[in-house]
């Protein structure tokens, strides 16, 4: 437990013991810092349950907290707000268990195991922007979760079904007719497929543009993704071998988005499982205009929610087929306690849907908990969806080149050839992700290249330029003490200490509405209130070795926490820039 959690927890059974129960309570920072740390706001409630005057209760409370030797300077305030400090032998002694062991500092939470889907890029097609954020933020709640004691898994969800199957093979056909799988004549097994990722750029885009007002291209379309449906030999093969090379692309994609899934799964795979789910669902399916629906309404509804098509008329699955048989592999291999999906909030009516059927068949039970956790859109300067100059949708890749032309003017002018390179490309990557995971998950925002590669204000290269002088600062001190915190040298040092602290809230805040945004936050004003302490004192030639060897060990907890938290955003620290 956390050492804030600790004291929160004697408190409140110090009020319990005084007879006054607490549902739920929590120290509250103060935001009247020049009369405690914290403050307990929770006398004016329990006086009107016990029908007794606020600042009596406080005062009897006050009584017993003055007996702990954690706390000082207790004082009430107006109608009876308590405020408490935290006496200096506390702090020391809390830095030292921190500086022990960063676990000290981190309430855990009961672990279970949790499948998180995210990510969701679609075979055969470019990454775009859109699927950025699906990225950047599945994979830092991933790692979130898991830092906090969960069990997690990460699911890609690839989409390698659907029109776009259609598409590329429709033009593959086009400009290599020879190919195997298109001699219907074809006997044994069909060869490697030589193309490439830039190949397959080509193909979607010449196909979708050509097929826009050609009814008779179209229709090709739709037949070659339905024979793949239902697994028609060649075309199936043909497709599987387009979405392998396709993945190695995207793959690679993610990879410079520090994104890794320990499941690399797609509605393909899905499909395996449509006649499991019929099964599941026969009770609860009628036809509907020809294809088989499920209700999904319920009685406390204020608006209709329409049925959910399962199969479609002529037979085929489509996406909802395929996330419903994804649920039950999914619980079928792995018995998740909690499913998590992040996608934008286009699909949230959709998600609904999907899980109200689930519950409601039994596919899924009640007590596993299925969970959509939706965001908005990343704008460009406009205020509209990001775009490129011709105003057609912006690729991932172009989007990171264009941060990476930016970023690499902050690097300095002796880092030369590949080692300046690798350091931009960390760079970048902690400029995007940093600008993505900054905003509460919800909300869209406003992509600003100029202001998100600043060296100044709340950006990746302002918390990593920070983290690196850490660093070199500790590698000089090398040769002298740091192991032992014994002083609260100043107010500023305090300070510092004091957000320390706060840590735990934040992570458990965090984890429970699924933003990033208090992480980010919370890391700017770490570094920021501690590039204040660093830029006030000078800590390599102070006399006082106590004073000395106490700001080292500040210094280290305070790099060791801003390490930890970049990581789980999911952001890499170079070792220099
Ligand atoms: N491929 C989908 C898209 O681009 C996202 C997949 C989200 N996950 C899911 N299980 N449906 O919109």
């Amino acid at each position: 437990m956390s050492i804030i959690k600790d004291i929160e927890t004697d408190i409140k059974n110090v009020i319990e013991k005084l007879g006054y129960q607490v549902e739920t309570f929590t120290l509250k920072i103060s935001d009247r810092p020049d009369l405690g740390d914290y403050q307990i706001n929770d006398c004016m409630t329990l006086a009107k349950i016990y029908h007794k005057n606020p600042r009596e209760i406080a005062d009897t409370i006050k009584k017993e907290l003055d007996k702990d030797t954690r706390l000082t300077n207790i004082n009430i305030a107006g109608p009876g707000f308590i405020n408490i400090t935290l006496s200096d032998e506390f702090l020391i002694d809390s830095m030292n268990k921190i500086f022990d062991n960063i676990d000290n500092n981190i309430d855990k939470v009961e672990s279970k195991k949790i499948i998180l889907d995210y990510g969701g890029a679609n075979a055969a097609k470019a990454l775009h922007v859109g699927h950025m954020r699906s990225a950047n933020i599945g994979e830092a709640i991933k790692r979130l979760a898991s830092l906090l004691g969960n069990d997690v898994l990460g699911d890609v969800h690839l989409g390698d079904l659907g029109r776009q199957a259609g598409m590329v093979i429709s033009e593959l056909k086009r400009e290599q007719p020879q190919l195997s799988w298109f001699d219907s004549n074809y006997q044994g097994e069909y060869p490697s497929l030589n193309i490439t990722n830039e190949d397959l750029g080509r193909l979607y885009p010449k196909a979708s543009l050509a097929a826009k007002d050609d009814e008779k291209r179209m229709e090709e379309v739709r037949q070659i993704t339905a024979a793949i449906d239902k697994g028609d030999k060649a075309l199936t093969d043909l497709w599987t071998k387009i979405v392998n090379i396709s993945s190695q692309g995207i793959k690679k994609t993610y990879n410079r988005l520090n994104c890794s899934f320990e499941l690399w799964e797609g509605e393909m795979d899905a499909c395996k499982y449509k006649d499991n789910v019929l099964d599941i669902f026969k009770d609860y399916l009628y036809e509907s205009q020809g294809a088989l629906v499920i209700d999904v309404q319920e009685e406390t509804d204020k608006k209709e929610m329409s049925p959910l098509i399962v199969i479609k008329s002529d037979g085929a699955t489509i996406y909802a087929t395929r996330d419903l048989g994804t649920i039950y592999s999914r619980m079928e291999r792995f018995s998740p306690d909690e499913i998590w999906y992040f996608t934008d909030e286009r699909q949230s009516l959709y998600f609904e849907q999907i899980f109200r059927a689930s519950y409601k068949t039994g596919l899924v039970p009640k007590e596993t908990i299925l969970g959509h956790y939706s965001f908005g859109t990343m704008n460009g300067p406009d205020g509209k969806p990001f775009k490129t100059r011709d105003g057609g949708v912006m690729e991932l890749e172009k989007l990171i080149e264009l941060v990476k032309k930016e970023v690499i003017k902050r690097i300095r002018e002796d880092i030369v050839g590949d080692e300046r390179e690798k350091i931009a490309e960390d760079l970048t990557i902690a400029t995007l992700k940093y600008a993505d995971l900054l905003p509460f998950r919800g909300t869209d925002y406003i992509f600003d290249i100029q202001k998100f590669s600043e060296l100044e204000g709340k950006t990746g290269p302002y918390l990593l330029y920070s983290t690196i002088r850490m660093k070199s600062l500790l590698a000089k001190a090398k040769d002298l003490n740091q192991e032992h915190f014994t002083i609260v040298s100043d107010s500023v040092t305090r300070d510092v200490i004091l957000t320390i602290l706060k840590l735990p809230v934040i992570l458990t805040k965090s984890y429970e509405i699924k933003s990033l945004n208090e992480i980010a936050e919370y890391l700017y004003t770490l570094t920021n209130k501690y590039n204040k302490f660093y830029s006030e004192n000078k800590i390599l030639i102070e006399k006082d070795s106590t004073i000395r060897e106490s700001w080292l060990v500040l210094t280290n907890i305070v790099y060791r926490t801003n390490l930890l938290l970049l990581d789980t955003l999911g952001i890499k620290v170079p070792e220099k820039m």
